[in-house]
């Protein structure tokens, strides 16, 4: 059975859709009852490699919602371990890794196995989810960090405000710098074909820190040539849409499209019809509403869907999500009335 009719994965190759489709960034997460339960029992990595809890999880969100894709529960840290990263997810501090890069060495002896070989339970999870949900016609989007993102956490050793060491590797280490990035190209590029090998129908690349971190000129210079071949080697041996997400890019968005991407992925800092001008209307768009929207009273979440509706202006290719990840403190009431909300305001 295909999905080619469900309204994801028409909007994502821009055809016209009965209702706007609608997912949510994070839709899986603290923000739900029956996740923190479910965590309560279970570390972060135990959900992540254990198929069962991994499928359960990303159902949660589904059985909740009548949201038009699912995506698989994983994170873009995992594939660290594989290469020989200590990684431990602390909680109320997030992710930390313990032997982070500090000199060239560190970079060259970095492994590259297989997706199959570290990223197993994902790969199993994900055939499950698909076997519950293709009889369903949903769609399930796979996922991976981008270069950049994922060489932030490798060589800040965590989460960072200014991204210094990183940047500091990359203007005094350059040589060092390519060889990190494309050892993450060679993982990740195996690792999202093998998920839509396993049944994903769309892959996303998060590269949630470049606009944050980084400038127009070095996004030019350091990033946006790993993005390409990443986006180029994934496209030519599967045949799935791929959302190019990045969040702070908007003064050189044009930039990120260039890289490659059915979708492009707006944040919330920028408007909707700006950033698909720059984007070019023959591709598709996912995005952009603020996220702690969601924490206002309906009247003031209510103007600022409209808002984000109206921008999109009913053009084919819009795919509606937020800005960025749902916040924790979310209450599930707003995400179903929003949820409802997008379906019932573009219904044809
Ligand atoms: O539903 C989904 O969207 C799928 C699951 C998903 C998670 N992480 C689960 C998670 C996805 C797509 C991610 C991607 C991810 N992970 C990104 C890119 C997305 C973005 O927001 O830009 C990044 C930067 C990470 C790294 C990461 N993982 C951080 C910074 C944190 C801690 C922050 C926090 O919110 O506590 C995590 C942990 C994490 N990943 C959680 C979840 C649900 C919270 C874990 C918990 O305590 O239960």
């Amino acid at each position: 059975m295909t999905l080619e009719n469900s309204r994801f994965l028409q909007a994502a190759n821009c055809q016209p859709v009965d209702k706007t489709p609608i997912w949510l960034m994070r839709q899986a997460g603290r923000y739900m009852k029956v996740y923190r339960d479910l965590r309560a029992k279970h570390s972060m990595l135990e959900v992540i490699n254990t198929p069962e809890l991994a499928f359960e999880v990303t159902m949660q969100p589904i059985n909740a919602f009548d949201l038009d894709a699912a995506i698989i529960f994983a994170d873009i840290l995992p594939p660290l371990i594989g290469m020989g990263f200590d990684l431990e997810f602390i909680k109320d501090v997030g992710p930390r890794i313990h032997n982070r890069v500090e000199r060239p060495y560190d970079i060259d002896i970095l492994a590259t196995p297989p997706a199959s070989e570290i990223m197993g339970p994902t790969l199993e999870a994900i055939k499950l989810v698909v076997a519950e949900l293709t009889p369903r016609n949903i769609p399930l989007i796979g996922f991976a960090g981008a270069p950049f993102t994922l060489a932030s956490y490798a060589v800040e050793g965590g989460g960072s405000k200014t991204y210094s060491r990183t940047k500091e590797l990359m203007y005094t280490e350059p040589a060092a710098w390519i060889r990190l990035m494309d050892k993450l190209v060679t993982i990740q590029a195996d690792y999202l074909i093998q998920q839509a090998k396993a049944g994903a129908s769309a892959l996303q690349i998060f590269d949630s820190w470049a606009g944050l971190a980084l400038g127009k000129g070095d996004y030019i210079r350091y990033v946006k040539p790993f993005n390409t071949k990443l986006i180029d080697m994934v496209k030519k041996r599967t045949d799935v849409p791929i959302i190019n997400f990045s969040t702070g890019t908007f003064p050189y968005l044009d930039e990120v499209a260039a890289c490659g991407g059915d979708v492009v992925g707006a944040d919330w800092r920028m408007p909707l019809d700006a950033a698909w001008d720059k984007i070019g209307h023959d591709r598709a768009i996912m995005g952009n509403l603020d996220p702690v929207s969601l924490l206002a009273p309906w009247r003031e979440l209510k103007a600022r869907i409209d808002d984000v509706l109206a921008q999109a202006n009913g053009r084919s290719g819009h795919i509606f999500n937020l800005g960025h990840g749902i916040f924790p403190n979310t209450p599930t009431d707003n995400v179903r009335r929003l949820v409802d909300y997008v379906h019932e305001q573009t219904s044809k």
